[in-house]
């Protein structure tokens, strides 16, 4: 039975963090529905174009578009086994389409980890945030900062401040996480698929934690 992991957290709370190392000791491939759509904009396609219109606002990109694009990355090969999503799903039309999605796949949502922080946190890590620019590793000025000032660890490439990191964008994806994603967590909790872990410890004691749930 594949093994199908929906990381669950405000912006800003660590989630990509948190999916790369995941992904390294489960060896589930990580799908981050942003860092798909961040591909499509570096390519200039008009599924990127689209959702850039929408992520230079803090808003969501509609259901269908993020829907399809999530099924076609879950058909590939790589997620026979299952797979670690990181941002999708975020709405409840988008939590019951994936359900539909893993049941033709033989499969559902096995864990739901929800990282929580309190806002103050999110927008401190926000505003220090660098992404590299070739693979999207994440670091941060202080609490994760690489060797070099600018320069990724992992590949030499440039690190950048993602566009919907500026203060006032900042600010209405917290929003919108309130407004739209939230109801997400009752979801799963009455589906018995939640756990909550604290997002505000270091990075190393929150891949623990993720690590322990995963065991159950
Ligand atoms: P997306 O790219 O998914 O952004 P997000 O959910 O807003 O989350 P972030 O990537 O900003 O934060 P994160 O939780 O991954 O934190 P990170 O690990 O980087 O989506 C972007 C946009 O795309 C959306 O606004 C929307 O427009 C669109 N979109 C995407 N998915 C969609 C969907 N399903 N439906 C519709 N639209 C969609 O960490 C943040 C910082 O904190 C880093 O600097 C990191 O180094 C640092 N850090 C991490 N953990 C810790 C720690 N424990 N202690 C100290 N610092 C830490
Ligand atoms: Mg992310």
């Amino acid at each position: 039975m594949p093994t199908y992991i929906v990381l669950l957290g405000p912006p800003g709370v660590g989630k990509g963090t948190q999916a790369a190392l995941i992904a390294e000791s489960t060896g589930l491939p990580h799908i981050s529905s942003g860092d798909l759509f961040r591909e499509n904009i570096k390519n200039e396609t008009a599924l990127g174009k689209l959702a850039q219109s929408f992520m230079n606002k803090g808003e969501l990109v509609p259901d269908d578009v993020t829907i399809s694009l999530i099924r076609d990355r879950l058909s590939r090969p790589d997620c026979k086994g299952g797979a670690l999503l990181d941002g999708f799903p975020r709405t409840t039309g988008q939590a019951d389409a994936l359900a539909g999605l893993l049941a033709e796949f033989g499969g559902s949502v096995n864990y739901v980890p929800y990282i929580t922080s309190s806002e103050s946190v999110l927008i401190e890590r926000l505003s220090g945030r660098w992404t590299c620019k070739a693979q999207g590793h994440i670091f941060h000025e202080k609490y994760n900062p690489p060797r070099k000032t600018g320069v990724c660890d992992f590949d030499g490439s440039q690190l950048y401040q993602r566009d919907d990191d500026r203060a006032e964008t900042v600010i209405r994806r917290i929003q919108v996480y309130f407004a739209q994603t939230a109801p997400l967590i009752t979801y799963y909790r009455e589906r018995g698929l939640l756990s909550e872990i604290d997002g505000t410890q270091p990075i190393e004691k929150v891949t623990g934690d993720l690590l322990s749930v995963l065991r159950k």
